[in-house]
């Protein structure tokens, strides 16, 4: 499939996917949403792929919402239809079970601040602006925003961002747990090369498997999300990567764990 809004680039097995609509600060419509969509279910099932990193082009936005001129001339069916694609999008996503980074380079408004909570994990950059300003115009968030920010920096702290509408700076971002890491505009390639790298170290299968127990787990109450990981941990005890990395300990070398 053609890519108009979308830059891709894979780099020793990480798609760098950059939001490419700089003119309007990378904000989401119909064509991103829909081009992101179809990159990541090929992503998905691309043996080449073994990590994800989303990012924005130029060096101002990350991406700076959903497109509010698309927003501004919908009637209540098509705004639901419109949150309901942009959920789908966004969950599979964070149900990948390839590691995922945003790198937010810049605003992370909105839609922008939702396609960055939908991610693994999250280096920002120290000029990059967090927020979820859909009240300021008539709106709440759409892309399931009510639901991860609370997830991830707790319930008080959520909803005083999603009611005020108001900036959060990529340090504060930081201290409430909304990014994993802030660094330099010039370091940001290499965090997220260097993070990614260390994970892809490891057993492909029990990256994978972390990811599906953490993911679908936290949905799930506390003695199903448990039986979920023992079963994960079962699978893993079938899988020759298991034996490879606990004989490699064992045999004091390193693990040789295949694709
Ligand atoms: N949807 C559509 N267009 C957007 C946009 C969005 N979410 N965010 C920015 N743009 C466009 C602007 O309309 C402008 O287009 P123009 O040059 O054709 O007029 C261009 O991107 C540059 O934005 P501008 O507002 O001039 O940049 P700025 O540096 O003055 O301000 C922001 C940057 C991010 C503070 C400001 O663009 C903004 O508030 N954007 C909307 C954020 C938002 O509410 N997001 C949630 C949407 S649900």
């Amino acid at each position: 499939m053609q890519h108009t809004m979308l830059k891709l680039a894979n780099r020793d097995g990480i798609l760098w996917i950059t939001i490419d609509r700089p003119d309007k600060l990378n904000a989401l419509n119909a064509t991103v949403m829909s081009e992101l969509g179809s990159v990541l279910a090929e992503a998905a099932g691309d043996d080449e792929v073994h990590a994800v990193v989303i990012t924005g082009s130029g060096d101002k936005a990350f991406v700076a919402g959903a497109d509010i001129a698309e927003l501004n001339t919908l009637g209540p069916d098509a705004a639901k239809e419109l949150s309901l694609r942009g959920q789908s999008v966004f969950n599979r996503l964070e149900r990948m079970d390839k590691p995922t980074v945003a790198a937010v380079n810049g605003f992370a408004l909105g839609g922008g601040c939702e396609l960055a909570m939908s991610c693994h994990m999250r280096i920002a950059t120290t000029n990059a602006v967090f927020g979820q300003p859909e009240v300021k115009l008539g709106l709440i968030p759409g892309y399931a925003g009510t639901q991860r920010l609370p997830r991830l920096v707790g319930k008080g702290r959520a909803l005083e961002i999603l009611l005020s509408g108001r900036n959060v700076t990529a340090e504060e971002a930081e201290r409430i747990g909304l990014v994993n890491r802030v660094v330099e505009p010039v370091e940001l390639t290499q965090a997220v090369n260097g993070l990614l790298t260390g994970i892809l170290r490891n057993g492909p299968h029990a990256v994978g498997r972390c990811l599906e127990a953490v993911t679908y787990g936290l949905d799930m109450s506390f003695d199903d999300g448990c039986l979920l990981e023992a079963t994960l941990f079962g699978l893993c005890a079938a899988d020759p990567e298991m034996r490879e990395g606990t004989s490699a300990f064992l045999e004091k070398r390193k693990p040789n764990f295949r694709r």
